[in-house]
């Protein structure tokens, strides 16, 4: 493909009424990104000379939202006139006069079409030397989508929009699409005659095949084999539907690189996500945004990594986790919360009810249970008794909590920051540490134990703690 002379022009200026949202129809997120993410995702793997967004509806979030991660895209304003057509017209207007190739139109809610179908599609449009290719799909239920009209001969020869249709072209099974390619000529010739005479008042783009057809021009068709490629958004059933088979297909991709996924229905995958080979994913967890997995990892059930480094033969189950690393052959879970700067070394563990946040654990430390570490660098070789907990916030600000190499606390120790605990302290259970510990001290806070004799069967004479107490003082 001769990709200098292809524009691209992705529609995004409709409000999405059926979709009954705040947010524009096509920021709603699929796969880790908008649904028009994923078409720009995709144009930009097409090497095209330009890329136009036509934008309308809530212009600025659209273009806020996708500004930074597509800095190729042309925004252009569609103004008040309403349509497809429009659309396309302020878009061919935005490109240099003297482009002459070829136009290829995206909408902004079908974002199945992926790159090696949209440039078998191209080619097919170039080979055939139209003014005009659509492409179409012949499907089971067209409800909703503009029917494609064959001739006698077989080709093409308009398109009617299903709200403009008489019940024997409503009855037709071929669907255009929405997705075409055009000469530049062609849409600077025949889009200025494009009304608005028509059941939705706006101005079609898919009046334009019909126009070639009776000036004598021929329009060229390309059927998909995929439907789903052409699948687009139109409300919230199709979001989810949409959704579900861009899953399949990048759990499947995974699954062709040796990850072993146990449960693709519950399994869902980013499109940004990296996964290795000899990954293992147990039911119902969710791998999002940038999260990367190496080697042998073991991920699930019931796990949500949202942008994650998972270090090799690391097993994370039963766990939430947002911007943290997990090094190599740690485990966490089950039931562990990993806010983001938690960084948990090789060889470490975060265990059962264990939160972490803004916490680097080193190499081989363990906290294992009924935790919170929180603001804290700990050194390597630690372990954190049972319900050890940092305090680290005063209701004013938050305070470091810093724990050297090998040292063991007591279950139940309060560690109020900012504190130190030199390398090999320890703490005894239920400390609450307010001062500095040196390396190698033990620190203790809790007052001796002293016990009063007889005085529950003294006391609480008649309950059955004083019965049992007083059968276990005279067996002895
Ligand atoms: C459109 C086609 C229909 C086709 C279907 C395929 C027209 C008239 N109809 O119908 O034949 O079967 O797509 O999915 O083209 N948009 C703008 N500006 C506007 C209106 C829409 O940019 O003024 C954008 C929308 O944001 C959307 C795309 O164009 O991304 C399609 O618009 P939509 O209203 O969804 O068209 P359909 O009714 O689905
Ligand atoms: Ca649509």
């Amino acid at each position: 493909m001769t990709g200098n002379n292809l524009a691209i022009v992705v529609l995004a200026a409709g409000q999405g009424t059926r979709m009954k949202s705040r947010l524009p129809k096509v920021l709603h997120p699929i796969g880790g990104r908008p649904l028009v993410g994923h078409v720009l995702t995709t144009a930009a793997r097409l090497q095209a000379a330009h890329i136009e967004v036509v934008v309308r509806h809530e212009r600025d979030q659209v273009v806020a939202a996708l500004a930074k991660d597509y800095p190729d895209a042309v925004f252009v304003d569609q103004d008040d006139i309403p349509g497809t057509g429009r659309a396309v017209q302020v878009a061919v207007e935005a490109l240099p006069a003297d482009f002459d190739g070829d136009v290829l139109v995206l909408s902004g809610d079908c974002p199945l079409a992926d790159a090696d179908t949209l440039s078998a599609f191209l080619a097919e449009h170039r080979e055939s030397g139209a003014p005009a290719t659509l492409m179409t799909a012949l499907v089971d239920d067209p409800t909703g989508y503009g029917r494609v009209i064959r001739d006698a001969d077989g080709g093409v020869d308009r398109v009617v929009e299903q709200k403009d249709a008489s019940a024997e072209e409503a009855a037709v099974r071929e669907i255009n699409a929405g997705m075409y390619a055009f000469r530049a000529e062609t849409l600077r010739t025949y889009l200025p005659q494009v009304g608005v005479d028509n059941a939705q008042g706006e101005m079609y783009l898919t009046d334009v095949p019909g126009m070639l057809r009776r000036d004598g021009d021929r329009v060229a068709a390309s059927v998909v084999s995929d439907v789903t490629v052409t699948y687009g958004v139109n409300d919230r059933a199709q979001l989810a539907e949409v959704g579900r088979l861009l899953n399949q297909r990048i759990v499947r991709r995974w699954q062709l690189e040796g990850v072993t996924v146990i449960d693709p229905a519950t399994t869902w995958i980013d499109d940004d996500a990296k996964l290795s080979p000899d990954v293992t994913i147990l039911p119902n967890t969710q791998i999002l945004r940038a999260t990367v997995v190496a080697p042998g990892a073991i991920i699930g059930p019931d796990t949500t990594l949202v942008d994650c480094e998972v270090g090799e033969d690391a097993v994370v189950r039963r766990t939430d986790a947002t911007l943290a690393v997990i090094g190599a052959e740690a485990t966490v879970g089950p039931f562990s919360f990993l806010r983001p700067g938690t960084v948990l070394g090789a060889k470490g563990k975060i265990g059962a009810y264990v939160e972490t946040k803004n916490a680097e654990i080193g190499e081989g430390s363990k906290v294992p249970h009924l935790s919170y570490v929180g603001d804290a660098t700990i050194g390597r070789g630690v372990n954190l008794g049972a319900s050890t907990i940092t305090a680290n916030y005063d209701d004013v600000h938050k305070h470091r909590t810093e724990i050297g190499d090998e040292v063991h606390t007591g279950s139940h120790t309060v560690l109020v920051a900012p504190v130190r605990l030199g390398a090999g302290a320890k703490t005894g259970a239920g400390a609450v540490v307010r001062k500095d510990v040196p390396a190698g001290a033990l620190a203790m806070t809790v007052a001796p134990q002293r016990n009063v004799e007889g005085w529950v069967e003294k006391n609480r004479a008649g309950t059955g703690a004083a019965d049992a107490a007083a059968r276990e003082n005279s067996a002895e």
